[in-house]
């Protein structure tokens, strides 16, 4: 076989093999110590002196020709197994991606939202109050001093700062009321939704974290009639023109009269929303309001309470387990 044939059949081998171990094989076949174009190496010493340069020369050549050759396949065929290994590497998401929800409000976000356009709709604005509160905006404004019994039944978690003064996570959002009459004249139609503390261990129908909304007005001439007309509107606003409201005399040191109120349910049942009463002229006089010639009343009530009712929900927990399977029904 003559050179020509051989680099030939090198480069065609080269070209068509199939992976990189056959390349291998081939490289070593004509390449190689043992391979061809070694032999063909070994027989020059045989030549003629004057033929011998030439020959080498041309042998030198086709090795240059048939490396080439297989070095190019070698490129192609790692090229092919490098694409090979990231197709079969590469996930796979269209699955995933067919399964995608579209992510919504938690739920007690959205009652929050809606209790809030249904008071800007009722002509109240939206304040808001810090978490860390004093014991002043906490109890003494709203009228209880310290040695006051209801001061226990707020089960206050206390903040170690090492103030002078007491300092605690608010337990309720009454204190925006205080915060609000300090800084606004009269007339004042406010709702204040907001996160609230107490020691409560969580159970079915406790959270130590949860939520509540404020409502505070304080104008010319108003009395529990506007109190009791103003929570029914709401309550139909918020639950259904058949939703009734009553309110039952209760006790609550911000306000005189105070009252709970209650919502109907369609079984005929009443279920127990919220506090509320006029103001307590101690404290309109502690945010600097003239109890003589303004008046008000104000409500509080839970709003993740209000989410578990309106939702029917067994356990108030399931509000923060943060179960996606749980939150994405609502
Ligand atoms: N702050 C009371 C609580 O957390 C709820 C409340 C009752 C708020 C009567 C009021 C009110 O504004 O007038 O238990």
């Amino acid at each position: 076989m003559d050179v020509q044939q051989l680099i030939d059949e090198a480069s065609e081998a080269a070209a068509t093999a199939a992976d990189l171990d056959a390349l291998v094989e081939i490289d070593r076949r004509f390449l190689g110590k043992k391979g061809e174009f070694a032999a063909r190496k070994k027989q020059l010493g045989a030549l003629d002196p004057s033929e011998r340069k030439a020959a080498g020369q041309a042998l030198n050549d086709a090795i240059g020709t048939v490396s080439a050759a297989v070095e190019a396949r070698r490129g192609v065929l790692a090229a092919d197994a490098e694409a090979l290994r990231l197709a079969d590497e590469r996930l796979d998401l269209t699955e995933s991606l067919t399964e995608l929800q579209r992510g919504h409000l938690h739920l007690v976000t959205q009652a929050r939202d809606r209790l809030e356009d249904v008071f800007v709709g009722m002509g109240f604005t939206v304040a808001e109050g810090p978490e860390v509160e004093s014991a002043w905006y906490n109890f003494e404004a709203l009228n209880i001093p310290e040695w006051h019994p209801a001061r226990g039944s707020f089960d206050t978690i206390f903040v170690d700062l090492g103030e002078p003064e007491e300092v605690m996570l608010r337990s309720h959002t009454s204190p925006v009321q205080i915060r609000t009459m300090e800084n606004t004249e009269p007339p004042i139609y406010i709702v204040a939704p907001g996160r609230t503390f107490r020691t409560d261990t969580a159970d079915a129908t406790h959270l130590p974290a949860f939520n509540q909304i404020e409502g505070l007005v304080v104008d010319r001439g108003i009395g529990l009639g506007d109190l009791a007309g103003t929570i029914d509107s709401f309550v139909k606003a918020f639950f259904g023109r058949e939703v009734k409201t009553r309110l039952r005399p209760s006790y609550f040191p911000f306000t005189e009269p105070s009252a709970e109120f209650d919502i109907s349910t369609p079984a005929g049942d009443w279920l127990e929303l919220g506090g509320c009463g006029v103001v307590h002229p101690n404290v309109l006089a502690n945010c600097g309001i003239d109890p003589e010639e303004w008046s008000g009343f104000a409500f509080g009530f839970g709003i993740d309470r209000l989410a578990v009712m309106r939702y029917q929900l067994d356990d108030i927990r399931e509000l923060v387990n943060n179960d996606v399977r749980f939150l994405r029904q609502f």
